[in-house]
């Protein structure tokens, strides 16, 4: 406890140490899910023009392993899904991260409209891994509908679930955000399921009243204002009622 105390004063000297010199140079630690790869680095690359002496740390992973790097003062910033409503977390939503099933073009299912949700029970599905947030939104999803699913492969990666699909292996549970480069291919088409998708946002995070760098201001702002526009997605502007 007193270690890690003394560490994250230390951290803090550093921060303010930074906004002393000034917004030029200085270092921002950002961890984002393992699903947020696919739009992280195009928004990093932005950001980073207009601060090019920034020195960046990007580190992707699932959502257990950045609760665990915010509990530990690892990070200044996170992009990830709603963390738990008990954690000491500041989050705030900025953007839509639709959950859909995910098939080859050949699939039996997908030319069907409309799809009854009891029919998945006879689908093997490929999973990530416990500890994703992808996986327990769809753990809470097919629970709260009362569908046990057949569960195959389990993957830690959203790019080996898209092969593997492809490959007729199973059906995937993926964001809708990791797919679109295979559906303008028509390398894998979305089911049209009863219920879906699964309404899941993005939140940029970090620890309550940590003391945020310049540049870690910086990028929130440019996360909640520019964001959803730089993607062309729309943009957040209430708390989410239901975010599975
Ligand atoms: P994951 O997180 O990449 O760990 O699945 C994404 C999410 O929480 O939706």
């Amino acid at each position: 406890h007193y270690a890690r105390t003394i560490l994250n004063q230390l951290d803090e000297m550093k921060t303010v140490l930074e906004e002393i010199k000034g917004l030029r140079q200085g270092k921002l630690r950002i961890s984002v899910a393992t699903t947020a790869n696919y739009f992280a680095p195009t928004l990093l690359s932005i950001f980073y023009q207009r601060f090019p002496d920034i020195n960046v740390n990007l580190n992707i992973t699932n959502r257990k392993t950045l609760l665990q790097q915010l509990q530990d003062n690892e990070v200044d910033l996170v992009i990830m899904g709603k963390p738990p409503a008990e954690s000491d977390l500041e989050a705030s939503p900025f953007m839509e991260n639709p959950l859909v099933i995910i098939a080859p073009p050949e699939h039996p299912l997908a030319q069907q409209q409309n799809i009854a949700l009891t029919t998945l029970t006879q689908q093997i599905f490929l999973v990530r891994e416990s500890g994703s947030g992808t996986r327990g939104a769809m753990e809470r999803f097919f629970k709260e509908h009362q569908i046990k699913i057949n569960t195959g492969m389990e993957i830690s990666s959203d790019e080996a679930i898209k092969q593997s699909v492809k490959a007729g292996l199973g059906l995937g549970f993926l964001s809708y955000d990791a797919v679109q480069t295979e559906l303008k291919l028509n390398q894998l088409v979305v089911l049209q399921v009863e219920h879906l998708p699964i309404r899941r946002y993005w939140y940029i995070v970090h620890r309550q009243g940590k003391r945020l760098s310049g540049f870690a201001q910086a990028f929130k702002q440019f996360m909640l204002n520019e964001a959803p526009d730089l993607l062309g997605k729309a943009r957040i502007t209430a708390t989410p009622v239901h975010d599975l």
